[in-house]
């Protein structure tokens, strides 16, 4: 029986890909220990932008001293990073014995097993349009009550910045029925939110035979007994129809959360970008959203200093983050990625001014959220207690129905019930309540 842990790195399809594994790995009977005790460590590794790969370059060379003298623990690079670097990595750090992409995760236990016994392992994926999906339900998660479903894998759009088509591969979107199936799996297993993942969610479906889109499979998750709440990400502007806003406006569980990235105010740089709609289209989206759900937490994602930005496109930018008054808005200064169109494209920035930028437009939306917060100050919302808050002692943390963090004094043992806050104080990131009532405490 051998001990492991895993490392995730990236976003929500790399902890749902996480939990996938190490469920697999229980199953096989392996024990999951912290990282001093490991035979084996699995970085999940992401590769969105350089500073996500230096994370885990730097930190590879900390195995060096205990490989060299017992040959353990070993370490397993998997997810986008392996399929991005994972050769040049396993060539570099012999503790490194074994590499797996995305799509092959359906074979990372077996590899896992081998890689103990003293295999090297390469299994990255040649195919981009092969899928080798790991079947298990993730019920060994790090939240009990919230889990993240994959709707779709892949992405087809190839921003000309972004790695995740070349990573992840083709666009596919998986079988309703089995997303259906593992929900209510989850459901039995305690858990009462779900977030469904899919690197552009509203094009859910585009690729079946039958009429059945993202707003059908809304639906049915809302219609299923026991899912509680429901939260979505990450919608592409083009693509996010009405009739999913319909859908959202008539199921009170779905969250009125949506995460729609912008990358620029510019048109000239969307197109450079080859994002498929303009500040207009974009613009109309966000209309039919706000007309549908008044309530709606909007956030966005937005990129500065991509080549050839100049600062009358920066400014387009800047007055978007101001005409839309997103809640919140994860911003970043461009990073070019070795294959990906842009980094061959002439114009590129100096670092200093990307960041320049950077702190421009993040200095200019933090005031917009500080003022989008404070005037939640007074008001009620009942939030789903994720467990303690981070930082302080007796105080818990949730998120309102539109994707907010509200601290609160609390006890930890409230974690997974329903309570009812108002809210006492506000900053830009987050707000602070008081519960009046926890659900189903007499
Ligand atoms: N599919 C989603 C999100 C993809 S990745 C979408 O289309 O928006 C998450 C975010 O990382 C992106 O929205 C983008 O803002 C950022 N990102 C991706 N590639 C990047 C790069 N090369 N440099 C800086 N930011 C990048
Ligand atoms: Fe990347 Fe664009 Fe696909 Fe999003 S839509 S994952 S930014 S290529
Ligand atoms: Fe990173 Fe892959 Fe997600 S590159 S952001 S972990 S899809």
């Amino acid at each position: 029986m051998f001990g492991f842990c895993i490392k995730v790195y990236g976003c929500q399809m790399n902890v749902y890909d996480g939990d996938k594994i190490r469920t697999a790995m229980i199953l096989k009977g392996w024990r999951e220990v912290p990282e001093i005790d490991a035979d084996v460590v699995v970085y999940v590794g992401c590769s969105i932008r350089e500073k996500a790969e230096h994370k885990i370059w730097s930190e590879m060379g900390r195995y060096r001293p205990a490989w060299e003298g017992k040959k353990s623990p070993i370490v397993c690079l998997v997810g986008c990073m392996a399929q991005n670097v994972g050769r040049d990595m396993m060539k570099r750090f012999p503790w490194i014995r074994m590499i797996a992409g995305p799509r092959s995760i359906g074979f990372i236990p077996d590899g896992l097993i081998r890689a103990v016994s003293g295999e090297r392992v390469d299994l990255l994926d040649a195919d981009a349009r092969e899928f080798n999906d790991l079947d298990v339900v993730p019920i060994k998660r790090d939240n009990p009550w919230k889990a993240y479903v994959t709707i779709a894998h892949g992405c087809d759009y190839f921003c000309t910045y972004c790695i995740v088509p070349y990573v992840r591969g083709r666009f596919m979107s998986r079988d309703s029925g089995e997303i259906l199936e593992e929900i209510r799996a989850l459901v039995d297993d305690g858990v009462r939110e779900i977030s469904l993942l899919g690197q552009n969610v509203d094009t859910y479906g585009a690729d079946f035979d039958r009429p059945y889109r993202f707003a059908d499979l809304l639906r049915d998750v809302a219609e299923t007994d026991g899912v509680d709440l429901i939260r979505f990400m990450t919608s592409y502007p083009k693509d996010l129809t009405a009739d999913v806003v319909s859908v959202m406006a008539e199921y009170p569980k779905i969250c009125p959360g949506i995460n729609l990235p912008i990358q620029s105010g510019s048109d000239r740089i969307l197109k450079s970008m080859n994002r498929h709609y303009s500040l207009a289209e974009y613009t109309e989206t966000v209309r039919i959203i706000r007309e549908g759900l008044p309530e709606v937490g909007l956030t966005s994602d937005l990129i500065v200093g991509f080549p050839g930005e100049t600062e009358e496109d920066f400014m387009a930018s800047m007055e978007a983050v101001r005409r839309f008054r997103f809640d919140l808005v994860h911003t970043a200064a461009y990073s070019p990625r070795a294959g990906t169109p842009a980094a061959k494209m002439e114009d590129q920035l100096p670092e200093e001014e990307k960041f320049r930028r950077l702190s421009e437009i993040n200095r200019l939306q933090s005031s917009i959220a500080m003022e989008i917060n404070e005037a939640t100050v007074g008001r009620r919302y009942r939030i789903l207690i994720d467990g303690p808050a981070p930082k302080g002692d007796g105080l818990v943390q949730g998120r309102t129905m539109t994707d907010k963090v509200v601290i609160c004094p609390g006890e930890a043992s409230w974690a997974g019930r329903f309570a009812e806050v108002e809210i006492v104080r506000a900053e830009n990131w987050c707000l602070h309540g008081e519960i009046s009532e926890v659900e189903g405490l007499s």
